[in-house]
């Protein structure tokens, strides 16, 4: 049965020039590097220059994603940009990357998922495509999560980074089968109860200010653990493939703890895992996409690999998407 499937084109990625490592955290807070790496697996995390906003990093991945493509920008209908830290409340920060790419016709809009936001992105681009919404869709990761930080609160501000990630996506006739190229399922979940584990303390209906991150850590890290096997196993259930069949598994880099814990939990070996956590942080939004540009431009992921990609959030939000690279 020929299907319409929702094919990776090509992919960018943007990290800001500034590099802050344990040692600089540990100047400024009671922590120390091996607190960190040994608790998170984060040595260091990129972050944006005062002037450096969330589109400019946004705009920069898409840029490379689009040359990586090799389209006109032209060809893009669709823009989505998953971000918790917008440049302003209003309007989206996807209609100034669409008018700086010189685009003014199609769709752009923002969407708020906080880590999973790039997860239930790619999936909205993948319903638009399948549903012929959308011919070809940019979807961003992008994030300058360093500005929700309290700096004086080391259980969190140790964790976060800033960056941007970008894939170009558009339909192709598949067979219908889990030997097509594109995303062959996608799940997303949320569960609202959970809200107070992982918030920012303001907003503009509520304080009229922007807040800053609060966590419970452990609490995150129980439920992450459960909640991302769970969207993973989904997946698979849903193909019929197995853990054996995935190549590469591209999750959220929260924390590398997290991620040995679920890597273990549904059977994938270390060294199908793509790590960024160790020089990134989490960067929310940003990191899915980060860590799949990485790999496949460092020469991992290649044409025809089965990629499962993977993010659990505030909200809680999570959910996962396979595709064949
Ligand atoms: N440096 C030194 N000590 C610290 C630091 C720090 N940066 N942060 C906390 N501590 C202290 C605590 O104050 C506590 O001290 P106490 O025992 O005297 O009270 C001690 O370390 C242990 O604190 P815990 O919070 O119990 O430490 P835990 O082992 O749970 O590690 C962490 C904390 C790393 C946050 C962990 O819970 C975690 O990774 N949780 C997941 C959170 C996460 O990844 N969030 C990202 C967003 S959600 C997502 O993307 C999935």
């Amino acid at each position: 049965m020929s299907v319409i499937r929702t094919i990776v084109l090509g992919t960018g990625s943007y990290l800001p020039a500034r590099v802050m490592t344990n040692d600089d955290l540990s100047k400024t807070i009671d922590t120390t590097d091996e607190w960190i790496v040994e608790r998170t697996g984060i040595h260091r995390r990129h972050i944006a220059a005062d002037d450096e906003l969330t589109s400019h990093l946004a705009l920069a991945a898409a840029r490379a994603a689009i040359a990586d493509a090799g389209i006109d920008p032209q060809e893009i209908d669709t823009i989505i940009l998953a971000t918790t830290t917008p440049d302003n409340t209003f309007p989206a920060t996807a209609v100034t990357v669409q008018a700086e790419l010189g685009l003014y016709h199609g769709a752009a809009f923002d969407i708020q998922a906080v880590c999973s936001g790039f997860v239930y992105a790619l999936t909205i681009a993948d319903t638009f495509i399948r549903t012929g919404q959308s011919k070809t869709a940019l979807v961003i990761g992008a994030e300058t999560f360093s500005r929700l930080l309290d700096w004086t609160d080391r259980t969190t501000c140790v964790l976060f980074g800033d960056g941007a990630g970008a894939v170009v996506v558009t339909g192709m006739e598949g067979a219908g089968t889990n030997a097509d190229r594109g995303v062959l399922t996608a799940h997303l979940h949320s569960d609202g109860r959970y809200k107070e584990k992982l918030y920012v303390d303001g907003g503009p209906s509520s304080t009229q200010s922007t807040g800053h991150v609060r966590m419970e850590g452990r609490e995150v890290f129980r439920h992450a653990v459960v909640n991302i096997a769970e969207a993973i196993n989904e997946s698979l259930a849903a193909t019929g493939l197995t853990a054996d069949d995935i190549d590469w598994f591209v999750p959220h880099q929260a924390n590398k703890r997290i991620l040995d814990g679920t890597a273990k939990r549904i059977g994938l070996p270390p060294e199908k895992v793509v790590l960024t956590v160790a020089d990134q942080g989490n960067t929310s939004a940003a990191s899915v996409p980060l860590a799949l540009d990485t790999a496949v431009k460092d020469g991992r992921i290649k044409r025809g690999d089965l990629v499962l990609l993977e993010a659990m959030g505030g909200g809680f939000t999570w959910g996962s998407v396979l595709l064949r690279y």
